[in-house]
């Protein structure tokens, strides 16, 4: 979905634009490749191996912010922007993220119960399945991975962390497989592990209150006909983006002015899912959804205000 969501940022050549979730790079780069001389680019990414890679990048239209993205309007005007033309936001984890076994964000591979992307963060995997109640656990399960058995898997924490007490409890993604294993439906197993790895990485990063915040803050920013683009992998996000690039809010609801006509501050133009090319060449995009949205033009809503 790269070309698909740099062709919908529509990329003016001496225009200023943000890609929220820098990762290894791949869509600063592309964006950095439609944009001329005067064109600037601020990215961000709270991971500390994101800014390292950020580094190989040199290019003096480009900088990187090293913060959390809820935080995108107070850093982009520590750097004197205030205006921009078009947010992009490729969400969740990185490849390098899932693929390193100690960041522990991977069903497959066996490493500490971390998954913070923030490893500056206070409180890790490991710390919430070792001290959260149990009825707190299930509806975390529940809520951010929408597991059908939640309650059940809370259930088995719980017993598993006291037995293992001794040695500190619930350590390793290996252990917290384990002790979930007798609840994972036969020929399901996977898909089970990933909405329960899912659900806890949610409540670590806290992602969707990060998402929402910037979503606000996108629209503040964003210059009447600029773009927003974001690809999400997860229906909480999807739902999330779909409400809020149709109503300018999360619950999805449109207020009209008088005359009925809609005064959101974005318009949706499009949304696509990943090709089967794709899909097979990386699974993880079978769940991807990319949209696109323009923020719309706030003179066309003052005028429309004042009739
Ligand atoms: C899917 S990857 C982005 C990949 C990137 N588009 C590329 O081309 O390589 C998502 C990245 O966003 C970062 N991220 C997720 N939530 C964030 C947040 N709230 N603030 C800052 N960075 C975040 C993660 O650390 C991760 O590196």
């Amino acid at each position: 979905m790269l070309s698909e969501s740099i062709d919908g940022l529509c990329i003016r050549s001496d225009g200023t634009y943000v890609d929220v979730t820098f990762g290894g790079g791949g869509h600063s780069r592309a964006i950095l490749e439609q944009l001329g001389p005067e064109g600037r680019l601020f990215s961000f990414d709270q991971d500390e191996d994101a800014k390292a890679e950020s580094g190989k990048l040199k290019d003096e239209r480009f900088s990187f912010i090293g913060e959390n993205f809820r935080h995108m309007k107070a850093f982009l005007r520590l750097h004197g922007v205030r205006q921009v033309d078009g947010v992009l936001a490729d969400l969740g984890v990185s490849s390098h993220q899932f693929d390193t076994a100690e960041r522990g964000f991977s069903t497959r591979l066996d490493g500490e119960l971390d998954m913070r992307m923030d490893r500056q963060a206070p409180v890790s995997a490991r710390d919430l399945v070792n001290s959260v109640e149990e009825g707190e656990l299930a509806r975390l399960f529940k809520l951010y991975g929408e597991l059908p058995n939640a309650r059940q898997m809370a259930r088995a924490i719980v017993e598993y962390r006291s037995r293992m007490s001794e040695q500190g409890g619930i350590n390793t993604t290996g252990e917290l497989k384990d002790a979930v294993k007798k609840h994972l439906p036969r020929g399901m197993e996977n898909k089970y592990l990933a909405m329960l790895f899912q659900a806890l990485r949610i409540e670590v990063n806290g992602e969707l209150e990060a998402l929402k915040e910037m979503l606000c803050q996108s629209a503040e920013v964003l210059v009447p006909g600029g773009r927003l683009v974001v690809i999400s992998y997860h229906s909480l996000e999807d739902r999330l983006v779909k409400n809020f690039m149709r109503s300018g809010n999360f619950e999805g609801e449109v207020e009209k002015d008088f005359y009925g006509n809609p005064l959101s501050p974005m318009r949706q133009l499009s949304k696509c899912s990943a090709s089967e090319a794709e899909v097979s060449d990386n699974g993880r995009a079978r769940s991807a959804r990319l949209r696109v949205a323009e923020r719309v033009s706030i003179k066309s809503q003052e005028t429309r205000e004042k009739k």
